[in-house]
């Protein structure tokens, strides 16, 4: 029983470890150079803003006005929103709820409330998407402690 258990621990431990350089990993995913203003003019071609808010674009006035939840994307944000988090979140966006919002707003039985484009976006369109979506996100350092600040 022992053994079986220390078995299992080392199974798991091995797969945690070992999960970043199998057949599932990102590693070696890269996708050619998106362009900034045409990655703009997908987001307003699909509706993003009828669940969105996005800094320095206004929803056409034709767009539902979501009472539910609007989303904000880009700003500051302490956590990366890599190139793959952001391609991850269009094209499979129950992998990961955004976080921040009471999750019975945004899903209904852990399915994401987002609309799927995986049928009608083009590739060249989610490339300048993603890269436009990317270019709006700051990254603000995690904050430490200010040893000076206290006289060391
Ligand atoms: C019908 C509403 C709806 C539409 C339309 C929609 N989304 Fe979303 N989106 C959501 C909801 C709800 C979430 C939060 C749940 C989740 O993370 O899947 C979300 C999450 C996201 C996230 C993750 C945000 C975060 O902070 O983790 C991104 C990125 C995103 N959407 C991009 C888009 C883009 C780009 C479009 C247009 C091509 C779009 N969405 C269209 C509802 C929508």
């Amino acid at each position: 029983m022992k053994y079986l258990m220390l078995l299992i621990i080392v199974l798991i431990a091995n797969g945690l470890i070992g999960c970043d350089l199998g057949a599932e990993s990102p590693q070696g995913f890269n996708l050619p150079a998106g362009n900034n203003d045409e990655g703009k003019l997908v987001l307003v071609k699909y509706k993003c803003l009828a669940c969105h808010t996005i800094n320095g674009l206004e929803p056409a006035s034709d767009l539902i006005d979501n009472a539910d939840f609007s989303i904000v994307l880009g700003g500051k944000s302490s956590q990366v929103k890599t190139y793959a988090d952001l391609l991850t979140s269009v094209i499979n966006p129950s992998h990961k709820f955004a976080r921040g919002y009471k999750l019975d707003s945004i899903q209904t039985d852990g399915v994401s409330k987002m609309t799927i484009y995986n049928d009608v976006m083009t590739v060249t369109e989610l490339i300048n998407l993603v890269t436009f979506l990317q270019s709006n996100y700051q990254l603000i350092p995690y904050k430490r402690n200010d040893y000076q600040s206290y006289g060391y």
